[in-house]
C-alpha cells in the first residue's frame, strides 16, 4: 500500500499504473509540442488527465499547475523535481500556485510554525532561484482563510469508511492526518474558486505517495459541484445534489431527455458540460473540474534504498556547500562492477546508478549529451571514477549558481503574491 505516509519497499511503476488506474505518461508525450526533460525521459510516468492540460496550453486557455512542499526539512533534489515541474507550467502559460505546508509539517511533524516559517522561507527562495515568475500565488497554509475555510466544507462530503479505504486509517490514527488531508484537497481546488477566476484545468505535479489525495480531491470535486455527470452515448447524464435543479438543465439550449433522479443531454461532450459548468456558476456552485496530476518517480536515496529527511547522507541540499555535496556524490552508491577490469569488459549499469540518475533527473538538459554518457558507461569506456569526478563538476556549477539566485531572489520577494 503506498499512503502519503507510508511508502514500503521498492516501488513497481507499472504495477502502480494498474492498480491505481493512473494512466501512463507515455500515452501523452507525442502531443506535447516541446514537453520537459522529466516528459521525455519517463521520469514523470503518470499522469490522470493530463490532456486537459495538453488542450488548454494548445487553446491557450487559462489552466494553472498547483502543488505544494511540506517545510520538514531540508530543502534537496527530490523537491526541486517538483519545482521545475512547476515552472515549466508556468512558463507554458499556467497561473502558479504553491502551498507551503506547515499546517502538516506542524500536525503531523510535530515542527513549531516558527521553524515551518523560516523553512518554507527557503524553499520559496528556491522557488524563485529556480524560475517561478511573480505571477505566481505563493502561500502558507496556516495563513490562507479561504484554504481553511474550504477544508471545512469539504469535510462534510467524505465519511469515515471513505478515509479508512483511500488512506489506510484505522481507529486509533489520529483526527489531524484527515485534517490535512482535507487541507490538501483545499489547497487543489482553491486555484478554482470565484477569487482566482472560477472553474480551469489544475495540474498538480507530485509524486506517486501523493495520489491517494488527488483521488480523493477528483472525487470530492463531483460531490461539491451541484451537478454531477457521467458520459452515456451520445451525450451526458447529469444527476444533481438538489434535484429540483435537474429542471434547469432541461431548459438548456440541447437535446435533452428527463428521467426520475437524471436527466440525459445530447450533444458534443465538452459543449454539454461548459454549458452545465456557466449554468452552474450562476446558480451559485463552484463547477469544480476535477484536477489533472502528473507522477514523478522518487528520487533514489544516494546510498541507495529510500532518501530520508532524517539521514542526511542520503541527500544532497540544494544548500549544501558544495563540498559537502560533491563529498555525497562522491560516496554514491553507483551502477559500477567491483573492479575496474570487470567495468571495462562488462561496462556498468546506469539503471540502477544514482549519479546517472542525477545527470538524467537533473544536470543534463541536452538528451544526445545524456545518450552518450549512457553508452560510454554499458560499453566499459568509462569509469565511475571519471564519471563522478565530471558529474560533480556539473553539481557544483549548479550548487553554486542556485546560491547566486537564491540571493537575488531575496531582494524579489516583495514582487510576489506571498501570504504568510
Ligand atoms: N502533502 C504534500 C507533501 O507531503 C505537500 C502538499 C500540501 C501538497 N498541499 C499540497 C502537494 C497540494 C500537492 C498539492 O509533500
Ligand atoms: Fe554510474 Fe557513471 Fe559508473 Fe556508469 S560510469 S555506473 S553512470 S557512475
Amino acid at each position: 500500500m503506498i499512503t502519503p505516509w507510508e511508502i514500503e519497499g521498492v516501488i513497481d511503476y507499472r504495477r502502480l499504473l494498474e492498480e491505481f488506474g493512473i494512466s501512463p505518461f507515455s500515452e501523452l508525450l507525442n502531443s506535447i509540442s516541446s514537453p520537459h526533460r522529466l516528459m521525455r525521459r519517463g521520469i514523470i510516468f503518470g499522469h490522470r488527465d493530463y490532456w486537459r492540460i495538453i488542450e488548454a496550453m494548445k487553446k491557450r486557455e487559462e489552466f494553472a499547475v498547483m502543488s505544494g512542499f511540506m517545510p520538514s526539512g531540508a530543502i534537496h533534489f527530490g523537491h526541486k523535481m517538483t519545482m521545475d515541474e512547476i515552472v515549466w507550467h508556468q512558463k507554458m502559460g499556467g497561473k502558479a500556485f504553491v502551498a507551503i505546508a506547515d499546517m502538516e509539517a506542524h500536525l503531523v511533524r510535530g515542527l513549531s510554525y516558527e521553524k515551518t516559517k523560516q523553512i518554507g522561507m527557503d524553499y520559496v527562495k528556491s522557488l524563485i532561484a529556480l524560475g517561478l515568475e511573480n505571477d505566481a500565488f505563493i502561500y502558507f497554509q496556516s495563513k490562507n482563510d479561504l484554504v481553511k475555510d474550504l477544508a471545512y466544507e469539504l469535510s462534510a462530503e467524505v465519511n469515515i469508511n471513505e478515509m479508512r479505504a483511500i488512506y489506510g486509517f484505522s481507529g486509533d490514527t489520529p483526527i489531524s492526518k484527515a485534517f490535512v488531508s482535507l487541507i490538501q484537497s483545499a489547497d487543489i481546488l482553491q486555484p478554482q474558486l470565484k477569487r482566482f477566476g472560477g472553474p480551469k484545468a489544475v495540474v498538480v505535479p507530485v509524486g506517486a505517495d501523493q495520489d491517494p489525495h488527488l483521488r480523493l480531491t477528483r472525487d470530492l470535486t463531483a460531490r461539491m459541484n451541484l451537478f454531477s455527470f457521467e458520459r452515456i452515448e451520445n451525450g451526458l447524464r447529469v444527476r444533481s445534489r438538489k434535484e429540483e435543479m435537474l429542471r434547469e438543465i432541461s431548459e438548456l439550449v440541447f437535446e435533452t431527455k428527463m428521467f426520475e433522479g437524471h436527466v440525459d443531454v445530447f450533444g458534443e461532450v465538452s459543449e454539454i458540460e461548459k454549458a452545465i459548468r456557466e449554468l452552474e456558476l450562476k446558480l451559485g456552485g463552484f463547477g469544480f473540474i476535477p484536477p489533472s496530476s502528473i507522477y514523478h518517480k522518487f528520487t533514489t536515496g544516494l546510498t541507495g534504498g529510500k532518501m530520508s529527511s532524517s539521514k542526511p547522507e542520503s541527500y544532497i541540499s540544494l544548500l549544501d556547500e558544495p563540498e559537502v555535496a560533491v563529498k555525497k556524490l562522491k560516496n554514491a552508491l553507483t551502477g559500477g562492477r567491483a573492479t575496474a577490469e570487470e567495468q571495462k569488459r562488462l561496462g556498468g549499469e546506469p539503471e540502477k546508478c544514482v549519479v546517472f540518475e542525477f545527470y538524467a533527473y537533473h544536470l543534463i538538459e541536452n538528451d544526445e549529451e545524456l545518450r552518450r554518457i549512457m553508452e560510454d558507461c554499458t560499453s566499459g569506456k568509462m569509469l565511475c571514477g571519471s564519471c563522478k569526478k565530471f558529474a560533480s563538476e556539473l553539481l557544483i556549477e549548479f550548487l553554486k549558481e542556485h546560491k547566486e539566485k537564491r540571493d537575488e531572489a531575496e531582494g524579489k520577494l516583495g514582487d510576489f503574491k506571498l501570504v504568510f
